[in-house]
């Protein structure tokens, strides 16, 4: 089975970035990416791609126009290719059965009536969104109840972070035309092939994993604050155990994006209706501690600045969820920000790379506040760290952008009210350094003191 052209319904952080590397790798496939947002597509087609990613608008520059295309026309994506990839969004329901824990697979399900509707020839359909186990089911029901004469399905399961192509026997040369195409750039030896079961419960499992390994060292974070250990250190001895590994033992502010939070809800649902509530109990844990972390740093900022922010001018450095993204979605920024709004605070607000509107979207929606007024007028959006810290009581550095290792802080005390406060939710900064300058410095997994050396035992946590 060879593959010529391939259809992506969805054209968000996933199906836009990963179709643009098949493009890129596979010149001998077409792959046109679609979305039923015609904003989206326009943005794919602009100079200004509507996600940024590190090397991604070289890759779509080069493919654009010769092997890629970004169209809403739905209808000519499904008819023409001969893979699908199903990559839309499944947020978490925000009401009904399973409200805030279950997937609301609506959108997949929708890309599944339409293949049903639209498809007149065979096709190679691919779950790349990440679905709760048995999604695959959902859409081969849908897809034979309403196969046309003539048209055959096959049904794989490829979650995004593995080129992981998965089928029934039946579906074995779906495989291998999966496989085909991915090993135009990684080799066979590195693409597993399980049951569809195993490969979605893998994606919930693999992320679930990761954010557990963050809410460990978020909790021990807590346990170094209140004894005088520092959470680096701890992490870096741990690490150096290789049935454990140096990696995502980062304390922080707590995890944020898109997948972490909704995929552990995703997988909590599950072992609800398999009632198994001891395991359900296990990973709410790891959502719990997040939300501890979060709620922990921002108690933090507010009873340091004497316990009041009411009217103070409070500069937010970096609103993603992470470094080299624009994407805020769950972003540990937001939940700092809102509650630092609802003390009065006036919030001056600086990312590299988040846009305004987007901002003033995730403080003023109606899921996050009832006064959208109010708030928008306590919320300023800059376009440099220095204005926003300018005549600010405090900092508060919540994404760890490289660029903010790089500021001038002698010059930045200067400009601001004194005493001049650093929050640094991700240990970044030169934490000696700043006191040096005056700042009092408060961060994750440690304990500073004001004046004297950053290993001094038994100092007090600032004030
Ligand atoms: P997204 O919200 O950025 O994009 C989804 C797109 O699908 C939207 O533009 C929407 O308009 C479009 N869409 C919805 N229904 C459609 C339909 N019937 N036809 C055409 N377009 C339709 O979502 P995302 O971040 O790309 O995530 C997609 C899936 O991949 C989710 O299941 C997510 O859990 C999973 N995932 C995301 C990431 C990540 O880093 N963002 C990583 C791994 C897995
Ligand atoms: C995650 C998974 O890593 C990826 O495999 C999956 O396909 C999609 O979900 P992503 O959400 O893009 O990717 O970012 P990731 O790098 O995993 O970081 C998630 C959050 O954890 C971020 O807020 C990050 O700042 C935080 N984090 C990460 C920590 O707090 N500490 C760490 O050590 C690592």
């Amino acid at each position: 089975m060879v593959i010529e052209k391939i259809c992506c319904l969805g054209a968000g952080y996933v199906g836009g970035p990963t179709c643009s590397v098949i493009a890129l790798k596979c010149p001998n496939i077409t792959v046109t990416v679609c979305d039923k947002s015609v904003e989206r597509i326009n943005q794919w087609n602009s100079e200004k791609l509507p996600i940024y990613e590190p090397g991604l608008d070289e890759v779509v520059k080069k493919c654009r126009g010769k092997n890629l295309f970004f169209s809403t026309d739905i209808a000519k994506g499904i008819q023409e290719a001969d893979l699908i990839f199903i990559s839309v969004n499944t947020p978490t329901k925000t009401f009904g059965n399973g409200k805030g824990r279950a997937a609301d697979l609506k959108y997949i399900e929708s890309a599944a009536r339409m293949i049903a509707d639209l498809a007149t020839s065979n096709k190679i359909v691919v779950e790349k969104s990440t679905v709760p186990v048995k999604a695959a089911e959902i859409i081969m029901k849908i897809l034979r109840a309403n196969t046309k004469p003539g048209v055959e399905y096959q049904i794989l399961s490829n979650p995004e972070f593995l080129a992981e192509g998965t089928a029934h026997s039946r579906g074995q040369k779906a495989v291998q035309a999966l496989c085909w195409v991915y090993e135009h750039w990684i080799p066979a030896k590195n693409i597993l092939t399980t049951n569809t079961w195993s490969s979605e419960l893998s994606k919930l499992a693999a992320n679930a994993f990761l954010a557990q390994r963050i809410s460990s060292i978020n909790s021990l974070s807590a346990v170094c604050e209140a004894t005088g250990a520092d959470v680096s250190e701890v992490a870096r001895a741990v690490g150096r155990d290789s049935r454990i590994g140096p990696k995502f033992l980062e304390a922080s502010i707590g995890f944020g994006g898109s997948c972490f939070q909704k995929d552990i809800l995703n997988l909590i649902y599950l072992c609800e209706c398999l009632n198994l509530p001891e395991v359900a109990a296990y990973w709410q844990q790891v959502v719990s501690l997040n939300d501890y972390q979060k709620t922990r740093f921002t108690r933090k900022v507010i009873e340091s600045l004497f316990n009041t922010v009411s009217d103070k001018k409070i500069a937010i450095l970096g609103f993603s969820f992470k470094k080299n993204t624009g994407d805020t979605r769950e972003s540990p920024a937001i939940y700092v920000s809102n509650t630092l709004l609802d003390e009065g605070a006036k919030l001056h607000i600086y990312d590299p790379k988040v846009e305004v509107d987007q901002i003033y979207y995730e403080l003023t929606n109606a899921y996050v506040t009832s006064e959208p007024e109010r708030v928008r007028k306590n919320i300023q959006i800059h376009d440099t760290a220095y204005s926003a810290v300018t005549g600010a009581h405090a900092i508060v550095l919540c994404t760890e952008w490289d660029e903010f290792k790089e500021l001038d802080f002698k010059k930045i005390y200067d400009a601001m009210m004194k005493p001049a406060y650093i929050f640094d939710g991700r240990k970044i900064l030169d934490h000696e350094a700043l006191i040096n300058i005056g700042f009092h410095v408060q961060t994750i997994g440690k304990r500073l003191s004001r004046a004297g050396s950053i290993r001094a035992q038994g100092s007090q946590t600032m004030p």
